[in-house]
Order: structure tokens, then sequence, then C-alpha cells
């Protein structure tokens, strides 16, 4: 920890003053991390039990935090940082229960920048003055938070399908704001909006494919299996998160099953509905889509 403390490329753009931490330090804060119930500090260790570096969620209260990450230099890169962020945001959620955790990062720390943007994390635009408070006196910040619900860790694909982020603004502790327009969001003009609802759980719909229509498709609210099959394979992706849809743009078969009653699915198309553009029969879907 002292090493990450002294070194410029880990703390030049923190807000606290490290440099003049000595090891007695680092250790006073180990040994007090350990019972500190206001404060959740873990360090992130490589498999042969090399210390890379630090996530914590301090400030635990009233169903929030706040998230910070440090990782050493040579941690940089890696894959630790990533890791780390994973471990502790879903022990916020599973385990203690959160409904949100926030941060903010120097508007100038464009390494860190790219790190949250990069993994789809949301700009908040809404703080509340008891945690803006804090940082007086500091300004030029972004600030984040995840909100309960939220999924973070997702594929970028399903069958060759684009998994789309759709942008999201997020209130701490009030709920979220998501958004698409279309030919901005979406590569295609609106013509048609549906939704499935009122189904009972264990229910699986779907069984067919389109032969042209282009489609959005995301889960408004509850969890759907969405199972898809097309040239590149048949695969399988659980939404969950409004703010994460499917945009289906080839030959596709889908199926969906409901994995809580009362989900809804919700599917922007390009086009009206048209009874010959849908392939129905899976034989002859598997024909079609052979050429
Ligand atoms: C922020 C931090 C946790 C990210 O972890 P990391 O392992 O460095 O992250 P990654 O390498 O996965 O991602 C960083 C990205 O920024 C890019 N990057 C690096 N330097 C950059 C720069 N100067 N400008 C823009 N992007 C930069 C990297 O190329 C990488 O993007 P890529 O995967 O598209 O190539 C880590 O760098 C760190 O601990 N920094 C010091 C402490 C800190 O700033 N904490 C956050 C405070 S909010």
């Amino acid at each position: 920890m002292l090493s990450w403390m002294h070194d410029k490329n880990v703390t030049g753009n923190l807000k606290a003053d490290f440099s003049s931490k000595t090891l007695g330090d680092a250790r006073d804060f180990i040994r007090s991390s350990r019972t500190d119930s206001h404060n959740l500090h873990l360090a992130v260790a490589s498999d042969e039990d090399e210390y890379m570096g630090t996530v914590s969620l301090k400030n635990i209260e009233d169903g929030t935090a706040e998230f910070a990450i440090a990782v050493r230099s040579e941690a940089m890169g890696r894959g630790y940082a990533w890791f780390g962020t994973k471990e502790i945001l879903g022990k916020a959620f599973d385990e203690l229960g959160l409904y949100s955790v926030y941060w903010c990062v120097s508007k100038d720390n464009a390494r860190a920048i790219r790190f949250y943007d990069k993994h789809f994390f949301h700009e908040t635009l809404d703080i509340p003055e008891s945690v803006l408070a804090r940082y007086a006196g500091t300004d030029n910040l972004k600030w984040y938070s995840m909100l309960r619900g939220d999924v973070f860790d997702f594929p970028e694909t399903v069958s060759g399908c684009k998994v789309v982020h759709i942008k999201t603004i997020p209130t701490l502790n009030a709920g979220e704001l998501s958004v698409f327009e279309a030919e901005h969001d979406i590569p295609f003009d609106i013509r048609r909006i549906y939704f499935i609802s009122k189904v009972p759980e264990g229910v699986r719909r779907g069984f067919h494919a389109h032969k042209e229509l282009k489609q959005l498709l995301f889960c408004m609210y509850g969890r759907i299996q969405l199972i898809l099959e097309n040239s590149h394979g048949r695969e399988e992706i659980e939404l969950s998160d409004p703010s994460i849809g499917v945009l289906i743009d080839e030959c596709t078969w889908r199926e969906m099953l409901w994995l809580q009653k009362d989900s809804v699915l919700c599917v922007a198309a390009s086009d009206y509905y048209d009874p010959d553009d849908y392939i129905r029969d899976h034989e002859e879907f598997k024909k079609y889509i052979a050429g």
C-alpha cells in the first residue's frame, strides 16, 4: 500500500494527500479497517496472493456508500481494478443490501474516466448536498452511481447481436431515466413499439424469426431469459436491467422465458406489422438461414 501512496502515477489525481503517509499509517489503516463498520476496505490480490490495490465502500449509511479504488502502477491495465470493482459492488448490493453506490472522479483523471466509461457506468447529475459537502472546495468532478438492479457485467454480443447500453441517468436513491432515440441511438427508424406484459412465471413465448425486421428488445421490468439463434449460433442472455437491450438486425430465431412473473418485454421495431415477414417454423428457419 505504501508504495502506491508514494507513487504520483497513482495519487496524482486523488483528493487526499498520501505523500506524507508512513508504514505505521498504512498498518494502522489496515488494522482499524478490520473493525470499521462504517467503511469497508478490501485488498485486491493476485493469484499468488500479492497485494495489487484496495477497493473501498466509504461512509456506509442510509442504504448508500461511496466507492473508491486505487491499484498499484504494476497492477494497472491487467484487469485487477475491474475484478476488485465487480467484487465490492457485488458485496454492496448482495451482502450489505445497499440501494445505491456513488463515487466521483476528477475530470483531469483521464485514465479513471476511461475505466468507468468503458465499463458503462452511468454519470449522475443529481448528488445530495450532504455528499457534495464532503467535496466542498473541489470542483471539476464527474460523478457516477450504480443503483441496485443495475447490471454491470454482461457480454458485448449475444449470437452476434449487439448488446446495447441505453443512455441512462441515475438520480441517487430516486431511480433512473433511460432514453433512446431513433436513428441517433439505434440504427433504424422506429415504426412500431410493442410490449408483452402480465405473463406468469415460467412461460415461454416467441418461437419465431423475422426475415427483414430490425428490433431492439429490452426488459422494462422483471427478469426474462432471451434465447437467440442465427448464423452465429444459439446463445442466451438474461435481461433484467431496463438500460440493457439487444439489437437484432439479421434473421434471428428468438424464444423468451419469463423468469419472474409480470416481467415486461418491450420491443422497438423498424417496420409495421407484416405477417409475411415472420418465420414460425424452426426447421424452415434453419433452411432459410442456411441459404
Ligand atoms: C482508475 C484505475 C482503478 C483503473 O484501473 P486500470 O487497471 O488502470 O484500468 P484499465 O487499464 O482497465 O482501463 C484504463 C483505460 O484508460 C486508458 N488510459 C490510460 N491512460 C490514459 C490517459 N492518459 N487518457 C485516456 N485514457 C487512458 C487505458 O488505455 C484503458 O483503456 P483501454 O482498455 O480502452 O485501453 C487505476 O488506474 C487506478 O487505481 N488509478 C489511480 C487511482 C485512481 O485514479 N482511482 C480512481 C479515483 S476515482
